[in-house]
């Protein structure tokens, strides 16, 4: 059944509407700037749409992950600079509700919000009771708004956050309507019509670091794509695993355990590298193009020329691309190419190409090229899960239309 949407939601004009974001962005380690802004624009149509209709928003994320930071990093993961920001996209002000999540500060700055107003809630992980799904917790948020939406894809896989789950509960309870947001309204939309009915052929591309944690997503991949090629790190555990010598490259004894089931796929669904740009660990500038085995101080960090090649013709001859995680380290400008090379393939590709979260969708932001894609999605986590088919609570919590 589909879900509500904004649309959905009817009159909005004097209404106050919590809308959950995912406002948990990259913060500059020195001075905690906001380092990329990508999930604030995404969430911009359905603030700019509430505030258009005559609501006043409260909006709501967490930021980083309080409980484990350390003082020095915690000092940043204030909403002060995040408000910031969204009031800058927004071109209207945006202000801390309060210092604490709830209490009586942030409900008399709710209380004094007029139509067409922002507030923003403090972090909402300084709150212990987030990631409990706290019930007394979720009323103190729920009793704020009169309305509502989930525009928080990228945390949509989380099952124990209040903000996500137990606040549309009380709101359920209270008789107050549920709904997506634009951004989630086009998650769904997306990956939901890759998995059903994709163009064919179906190309995936699968790079990162670990493979054990994306297992689940890569047997769900491998059920629908025609293709999987495979780069990046977990290159080099599937290299091992075969028993070719990886040099200094670092593979852990799990991710080669986690490659075993996958190696009968290779050379018939799944494509390894077929060459690759190896480094000397002590000077990264040393630098050579390897195939077969790599020699002992060097390791893996991109893909190589021949294999660029390959890839980007089969890219060329696929109705509809999906891809996660980068080709090689593309943080150091030298070993970028391969990840370019695809992101640059894929932009060229008239069909459907769509580009998974986190660091695939940062390279793609820093390529230039995230408008030239179909989708590029905001979850980076939540998209593996959504793909893997997991079901989310939150989106349970929605009201069908
Ligand atoms: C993310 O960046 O994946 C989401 O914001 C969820 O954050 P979390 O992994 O800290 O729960």
């Amino acid at each position: 059944m589909p879900k509500k949407t904004l649309t959905d939601l009817g009159d909005c004009q004097g209404k106050k509407v919590l809308v959950r974001v995912d406002f948990n962005v990259p913060l500059d380690k020195k001075t905690g700037e906001v380092k990329n802004d990508r999930r604030i624009r995404a969430a911009l149509p359905t603030l700019r749409y509430l505030l258009d209709a005559g609501a006043a928003v409260i909006a709501m994320s967490h930021l980083g992950r309080p409980e484990k930071a350390k003082p020095e990093e915690r000092q940043f993961l204030t909403m002060d600079k995040v408000a910031a920001k969204c009031a800058e996209l927004l071109g209207r002000p945006v202000r801390k509700a309060a210092n604490d999540v709830v209490g009586p500060a942030t409900t008399a700055a709710v209380a004094a919000l007029k139509p067409g107003e922002v507030v923003l809630l403090e972090n909402l992980r300084f709150d212990p009771r987030e990631q409990k799904n706290d019930p007394t917790f979720a009323a103190a948020i729920a009793e704020l708004g009169d309305a509502y939406v989930n525009d928080a894809f990228g945390t949509c896989h989380n099952d124990n956050d209040a903000s996500m789950v137990a606040v549309p509960a009380a709101m359920k309870a209270a008789g107050k309507p549920r709904a997506v947001g634009f951004l989630v309204a086009r998650e769904l939309d997306v990956i939901d019509g890759l998995l059903a009915h994709p163009q064919k052929p179906v190309l995936g591309i699968m790079g990162g670091a670990k493979v054990s944690d994306k297992l689940a997503f890569i047997a769900a991949l491998l059920r629908k794509v025609d293709h999987l090629l495979i780069g990046g790190k977990i290159t080099y555990a599937f290299l091992k695993a075969r028993g070719v010598d990886v040099g200094s490259t670092k593979v852990d004894d799990a991710e080669i355990q986690a490659v075993q089931g996958l190696l009968t796929h290779v050379g018939s669904q799944i494509t390894l590298p077929i060459d690759y740009v190896v480094a000397q660990s002590d000077n990264l500038q040393q630098t050579q193009i390897c195939e077969g085995s790599i020699p002992t101080g060097y390791e893996g960090v991109d893909i190589g020329p021949k294999t660029i090649a390959l890839y980007q013709a089969k890219i060329a001859n696929a109705a509809t691309v999906i891809w996660n995680g980068p080709l090689g380290w593309f943080e150091q400008a030298a070993f970028a190419r391969g990840t370019r090379a695809i992101a640059e393939a894929m932009a060229a590709n008239p069909g459907v190409t769509v580009v998974g979260g986190g660091e695939t969708a940062e390279a793609v932001e820093q390529f230039g090229l995230a408008e030239k894609m179909t989708h590029v999605s905001t979850g980076g986590g939540a998209f593996l899960a959504y793909v893997e088919g997991k079901p989310f609570q939150s989106l349970a919590q929605i009201d069908e239309k």
